[in-house]
């Protein structure tokens, strides 16, 4: 473990404007620095970086991050990887702290990390002690070294077995939490994952942040996953990402398979780039999270129906973050074969073969379009085009696009600016500029969320209770909860790592983007929020009177209670300045 402090240091030492610039070209603009974006292509700049706030974003893909985040993403690093990098650049070495004791008993993220931590490690000792799952693996031709790599464990077959992990708490609220403990309709307690294979699902900092157990042989059901938590969101993790970073980085191409075990099988014959979703869609997050180290994604599902629905799905969510360098393709293996089982028969090569000659989004996007429609008749031709609108609309790389077009013209038989006006999309205009970052009047919640993740120690003084729930509170309430750990004046970017790994990060990356080209001056800060909070203060009031007034004009006057009388007579005074309980003269 790397001390937080140290990282936080870290931050504050190293200028996210060196950094990058060692890079990517900077160019002045404003109070900020800009550059074509590193992680799409683009031919007008839309990535910035803040030097006072050492934070980038990208107003075309959306990338985002402090310094430590443009090394992982740009460079490919790991966390700890990142971490060193950076440190050694300063010459300083990294330190290295044991995990210190109990000494909070919150439930808080970091206990959440430290339990599925600690259950990982009991799995990984729990499966060198059982032959069965030991030879369960063999059989299906893992060694141990593959195991070792992805941290496969087992989870042994007693209802309790945790109990041995966590003598003290297995009874506490945090293992349920955690997903690592069910419990009955009586109340007592039991382990979820029971005699089961468990594959770990790490995210970019290394950390363990949920499982997935398989029977050994036949079973129902075959796979058991862990809940979501606030550190595990299934939409937005890949099983086997950290180990691929050096293979992907390698072979610029990723690719995505069904099941952990196609994962686990593949890198044992020698495949390293291949991720699972977690028994989910792919989803747009998927997509772009690969993008940011890869330029090509192969999906490679199932020649079946279900495989080739879970392709569309993947395709869909693809269609907005394509960009004329960064491709998506497809392979479908024949039928009843998975990429573990293809591989175990036909070798890696021709697995990699297959891969090569993967068949390109357009393809398989016509392709599938056409057995839809019956392009014999003017009415199948017809239909071609306009199931093809909704996508082409989302298809942001305009070479692409274009050569959709043309393609859909040639199979429905339209001319290319007849499908551009029936898909109501305009034609082919070179380096249209970005669109300028959306200026609409932000709410309050947004504003006071935005100027906490400016000045974090700001959100001591929000009254949350006057905030209805939304993104931004919970916002909010993510950086209360992570203040204790920050240093006691942090900045963003300090912050902003604390997060890392935290479901509502986007979130905070959107809004942290609305923020970027904002020239507040610090002392207007505080101003600022001053005025936010009268603000939420008034409307308050304004729904405490039109309470009132509505009590009271359904009741009349004497329907209020003493109290309640007293503060509709204030709040109306200060609203129109007359005291409806004085009689007048
Ligand atoms: N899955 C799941 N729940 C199930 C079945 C499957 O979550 N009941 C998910 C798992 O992530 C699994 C993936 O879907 O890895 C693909 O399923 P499958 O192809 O059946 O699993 P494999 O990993 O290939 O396992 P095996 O080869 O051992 O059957
Ligand atoms: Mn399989």
């Amino acid at each position: 473990m790397i001390p937080e402090s140290f990282i936080q240091d870290l931050l504050t030492r190293i200028d996210i404007v060196d950094l990058i610039d060692r890079h990517v070209r900077l160019k002045k603009a404003g109070a900020n620095y800009m550059a074509c974006c590193p992680f799409h292509s683009e031919k007008t700049p839309s990535f910035t970086v803040s030097p006072t706030k050492q934070f980038y974003h990208c107003f075309g893909c959306g990338a985002h991050g402090t310094a430590i985040g443009f090394l992982m993403e740009y460079q490919g690093l790991g966390f700890v990887e990142a971490i060193q990098e950076m440190a050694s650049s300063i010459g300083v070495a990294v330190p290295d702290e044991r995990r210190d004791g109990d000494s909070e008993k919150r439930e808080t993220l970091r206990d959440l990390l430290e339990v599925m931590g600690r259950a990982r490690d009991f799995y990984k000792e729990s499966l060198k002690k059982s032959e069965k799952a030991i030879n369960y693996l063999k059989e299906r031709g893992l060694s141990g070294e593959t195991a070792a790599r992805f941290g496969i464990g087992y989870a042994p077959e007693g209802w309790n077995s945790l109990k041995a992990v966590f003598p003290d708490n297995y009874d506490s609220q945090e293992l349920i939490a955690a997903g690592l403990v069910l419990e009955n309709e009586e109340g007592r307690r039991y382990d979820r994952f029971r005699d089961r294979i468990i594959f770990p699902i790490i995210n970019a900092k290394g950390a363990t942040i949920g499982f997935g157990g398989r029977v050994i042989e036949q079973g129902e059901p075959k796979y058991l996953n862990s809940p979501e938590t606030s550190l595990f969101e299934k939409g937005r993790e890949l099983f086997g990402l950290p180990q691929a970073r050096q293979t992907l980085r390698a072979e610029n191409r990723a690719i995505v398979v069904e099941g952990y075990m196609d994962v686990a099988a593949l890198a044992e014959r020698g495949i390293g780039n291949a991720l699972a979703t977690l028994g989910t869609a792919t989803t747009r997050e998927h997509t772009q999270k690969l993008f940011r180290q890869v330029d090509s994604v192969v999906f490679c599902f199932d020649g079946d129906m279900a495989g080739r629905k879970a392709a569309w799905r993947a395709l869909e969510n693809a269609l907005d973050s394509l960009t004329e360098i960064k491709s998506v393709s497809f392979v479908f293996l024949p039928d009843g074969e998975d990429p573990d089982s293809f591989t175990r028969k036909r070798g890696k090569a021709a697995f990699e073969k297959l891969i090569r000659e993967a068949m390109p989004l357009s393809s398989f996007l016509i392709n599938e379009l056409k057995k839809q429609c019956d392009l014999d008749s003017a009415e199948g031709r017809a239909r071609l085009i306009a199931e093809a609108k909704p996508l082409l609309l989302r298809l942001s790389a305009p070479l692409l696009r274009l050569q959709l077009v043309k393609r859909l013209a040639e199979e429905g038989g339209f001319s290319q600016t007849e499908v551009e006006r029936l898909s109501g999309i305009k034609g082919y205009a070179p380096s249209a500029p970005p669109e300028p970052p959306k200026r609409a009047a932000p709410s309050l919640p947004r504003t006071l969320a935005r100027l906490a993740l400016q000045r974090p120690l700001l959100v001591s003084r929000i009254p949350l209770e006057l905030l209805p729930p939304s993104k931004e509170r919970a916002i909010l309430e993510a950086i209360i909860e992570n203040l204790p750990r920050l240093p006691s004046v942090p900045n963003y970017a300090q912050l902003r790592e604390q997060l890392r790994g935290h479901s509502l990060e986007a979130e905070c990356d959107a809004l942290a983007g609305e923020w970027i080209h904002l020239q507040l001056a610090e002392d207007k800060i505080e101003q600022e929020f001053l005025d936010a909070l009268t603000r939420l203060e008034e409307g308050k009031r304004r729904t405490k009177f039109a309470d009132l007034q509505k009590k009271a004009s359904q009741f009349g006057l004497t329907g209020l209670t003493t109290e309640e009388k007293e503060r509709y007579s204030q709040l109306l005074l200060e609203k129109t300045g007359a005291n409806p309980l004085k009689q007048p003269g």
